[in-house]
């Protein structure tokens, strides 16, 4: 990874979560600096020290709440449940100007998460874009990936398709994906994320059904090399 890569700042909204607190260890470990963000500075905090101790090093990961994260940071990422999707994203609006924003949200609608449910704009991305404005910069990004896999040590073997509102905004995203260690492949444009986020109940359907906690997907066919 480049320096300028590693002088980024990235924040992560609702990083004290589970999907949050994964991503934020893996940039954290690869050298970004990290801001969790919450609705509640000292949880934030309490959360960053567990991801600095995780790390035992000189990273950097500072909690703060959501909108100081999003003003401090480059890039911001969401990992809120859908409930708090629309909630969140109008509370930094403002402050999300100019930047990528990273959407992880998945649209469940519970109690029926095994079953597809998108919501009007077509995606929980898309209704992003629809708050965020047209110009936002929006890619979407790890619905697919279970977070009992993000804190381990072992390689993962699932991929992340990546969909977003521009092309520099996909490949800055998939530069962050190969941060976190995992494969990223550049799915195509935001409308495209329909698929992503729909393909999560499948995979929760599927760890149902077959006793499993983080099935995933791979690509396959695509020599890379
Ligand atoms: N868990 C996974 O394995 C996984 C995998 C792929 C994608 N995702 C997606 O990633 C997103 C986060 O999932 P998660 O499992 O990490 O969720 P989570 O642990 O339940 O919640 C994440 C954080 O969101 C904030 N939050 C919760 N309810 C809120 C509300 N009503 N209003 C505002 N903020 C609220 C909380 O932060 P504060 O209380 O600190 O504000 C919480 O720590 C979801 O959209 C999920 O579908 C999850």
């Amino acid at each position: 990874m480049d320096n300028e890569s590693l002088m980024l700042t990235i924040a992560v909204l609702g990083g004290t979560g589970k999907e949050g607190k994964g991503l934020a260890y893996r940039w954290a470990k690869a050298g970004y600096r990290v801001l969790i963000g919450s609705r509640f500075s000292e949880r934030a905090v309490t959360v960053a020290s567990e991801i600095m101790q995780l790390l035992e090093g000189s990273s950097s990961v500072v909690g703060t709440t959501n909108l100081e994260a999003a003003q401090q940071s480059d890039i911001v990422v969401l990992t809120v449940p859908y409930a708090a999707h629309r909630p969140t994203l109008e509370s930094v609006k403002d402050a999300l100007k100019g930047k990528l924003v990273i959407d992880a949200t998945v649209p469940l609608v519970p109690p029926k998460v095994t079953k597809v449910q998108m919501p009007p704009a077509g995606s929980a991305a898309q209704e992003a874009k629809e708050i965020l404005g047209d110009d936002a910069q929006i890619a979407a990004a790890f619905q697919n990936i279970s977070h009992k896999l993000l804190l381990g040590e072992e390689e993962v073997e699932c991929d992340v398709l990546v969909t977003g509102t521009s092309k520099d905004a996909r490949h800055e995203t998939l530069r962050l994906v190969e941060a976190t260690g995992l494969t990223g492949w550049d799915a195509g444009p935001i409308e495209n994320s329909v698929v992503v986020e729909g393909l999560a109940s499948v995979l929760i359907n599927i760890n149902k059904q077959y006793g499993s906690t983080h099935a995933g997907i791979k690509i396959t066919g695509v020599n890379r090399s």
